[in-house]
């Protein structure tokens, strides 16, 4: 176990590793603030759910990293569960050093927007400095479309996951986990988003490190879930968690228009994250895995 000064945040290889061999997912929510922090880990620790905490560049530039880690070491210390804090879509070595610096123990480096070669080699570079420290890395081959904070890709430029090339890919980086571009975008859909089941199951008998979802809010739980079946080991959460949260912050000012306690506004704000969190919990499987 860890000693009394040692950290207390996970990379998220273990974790992962472990949910590829019992066959469910560990969920990623992106976090924002202390109430997103708080309510993602507490309810994790009462279902006895393995967590990831993910925040953007945007979010580690609007809470600060050293905050971040101050309050995710503080949540991993109280709660016995394996609680990780990732850099999610982060296209920047300098920015991922700064934070793995700063005790962030797991990274997404981002570089599907550039040609093969390159991306071979941006995200090598930071598999080279990351496991040094004994941190995780995860990449993206092909590209998602969507919308997630700074990062826009239009529909036209999203690319699906060549499954031979996602071998060369990982054998190439040294990797530990990889991003999988199936069909999933970040944000809500138009319709029914049609996910490529088939190109997973390919990707799956190409690569043997995790594999992970990228825009799974608005995607239904069934689907999710066959493509936990099928080797997703990881599954991405913003929007879903965003969105009640919002709404149920309107509806208490909609009610208290004279309200200014923030305790007392984002409280059902919290209450309603906490049902999404539970709801992707189960769906995930990863209740009692920790
Ligand atoms: P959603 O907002 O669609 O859930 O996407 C989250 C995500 O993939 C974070 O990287």
């Amino acid at each position: 176990m860890h000693s009394e000064n040692s950290s207390h945040i996970v990379n998220t290889r273990e974790m992962l590793i472990k949910a590829q061999k019992e066959h469910y997912a560990v969920p990623a929510f992106n976090i924002h603030n202390l109430e997103t922090v708080q309510v993602v880990v507490e309810t994790a620790a009462e279902w006895r759910s393995p967590v990831i905490l993910a925040g953007t560049p945007g979010t580690f530039e609007y809470a600060g990293g050293d905050y971040l880690v101050a309050i995710v070491e503080t949540a991993a210390r109280k709660h016995d569960i394996p609680i990780a804090l990732h850099l999610d879509h982060f296209e920047s070595f300098e920015a991922i050093k700064t934070y793995l610096d700063m005790g962030v123990r797991s990274c997404m480096i981002d570089a599907s927007h550039e040609p093969f070669e390159e991306n071979v080699r941006i995200v090598k570079e930071v598999v080279d400095y990351a496991h040094r420290l004994g941190a995780s890395v995860e990449a993206e081959l092909g590209r998602l479309g969507g919308v997630e904070d700074d990062l826009i890709v239009d529909e036209k430029d999203a690319r699906y996951t060549n499954p031979k090339q996602a071998k060369e890919f990982v054998a190439r980086t040294g990797i530990d986990s990889l991003a999988v571009a199936i069909g999933t975008a970040h944000g809500l859909y138009k319709g029914e988003p049609k996910i490529d089941l088939e190109r997973l199951s390919a990707i799956r008998q190409e690569v043997s490190v995790p594999l992970v979802l990228h825009g799974a809010s608005d995607v239904p739980s069934p689907i999710v879930q066959e493509t936990i079946r099928r080797g997703i080991c990881k599954v991405n959460i913003a929007t879903d968690l965003k969105i009640p949260f919002a709404d149920a912050v309107k509806q208490y000012f909609a009610e208290h228009p004279d309200a200014n306690d923030p305790r007392k506004y984002l409280t059902p704000g919290k209450e309603a994250m906490k049902k999404v969190v539970i709801e992707k919990i189960k769906m995930c499987g990863s209740h009692g895995k920790a």
